[in-house]
């Protein structure tokens, strides 16, 4: 089984929008990757419901959203009503963590914790029972195109460790600077869900890219 590839939508061209939904519709990637930004949280503001509607309306696959949000509590029933599948928000920016992936899954959405580069795994034991994904940050979030922490693939292997120890499905995804040279690399330390934004969008041809990703991760 190859890794799940998810194009992040922050990096395709807004301009044509439809277009980039269809392509990734066609593709063999099996989520969409979306990043929502505050300013607040991260350095940057991307996108908030304007771009889940066309998302909604057009994509057929899962939409994997990303919230790099303060106080992410209070937009977990618009994002399921937007059409979000997967809700993640970070392990930093919430106070009552466990109420808030129980309100993600009431909302009948998977429930995903991101963790920041500079967050041990080992945090994440008291609650791994109610996450349905733990994304590993792998670069500082915030922005596209930036370059892989090498330190992740320990992070990776840590966090396998547990889930297999406390017998749990939990998926590992990794988001940030991942490649067509370190993908095989990050599915064999354990990684079940690639994350990738610069490397599909900034291609000559993504549709290629994609199917190159799933390829080196069988
Ligand atoms: C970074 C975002 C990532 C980003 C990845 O804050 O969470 O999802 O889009 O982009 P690349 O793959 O270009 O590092
Ligand atoms: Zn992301």
């Amino acid at each position: 089984m190859s890794a799940i590839i998810a194009p992040s939508i922050l990096s395709a061209n807004f301009g044509k929008l439809y277009e980039e939904i269809e392509m990734i519709n066609n593709s063999e990637a099996q989520w969409f990757h979306v990043d929502v930004m505050d300013g607040v949280f991260v350095p940057n503001i991307s996108f908030g419901f304007p771009l889940m509607k066309p998302l909604k309306e057009k994509a057929t696959k899962t939409l994997d959203v990303h919230l790099m949000i303060v106080d992410p509590d209070r937009y977990i029933k618009t994002f399921a009503d937007a059409g979000a599948h997967v809700l993640t928000v970070h392990y930093e920016a919430c106070t009552h963590l466990h109420r808030t992936l129980s309100e993600i899954k009431n909302q009948g959405m998977k429930a995903g914790v991101a963790l920041n580069p500079h967050t041990p795994v080992s945090l994440l034991r008291d609650i791994l029972p109610l996450c349905d994904l733990v994304c590993l940050m792998s670069v500082n979030p915030g922005f596209g195109g930036q370059k892989f922490i090498e330190n992740t693939y320990n992070k990776i292997i840590e966090l396998k460790a547990i889930i297999v120890e406390m017998g749990l499905n939990t998926l590992i995804e990794i988001d940030g600077g991942v490649a067509l040279n370190n993908a095989q690399l990050l599915v064999e330390a354990g990684a079940d869900v690639l994350v990738a934004g610069n490397t599909v969008f900034g291609s000559e041809n993504p549709t290629k890219t994609i199917a190159e990703l799933v390829e080196i991760t069988k």
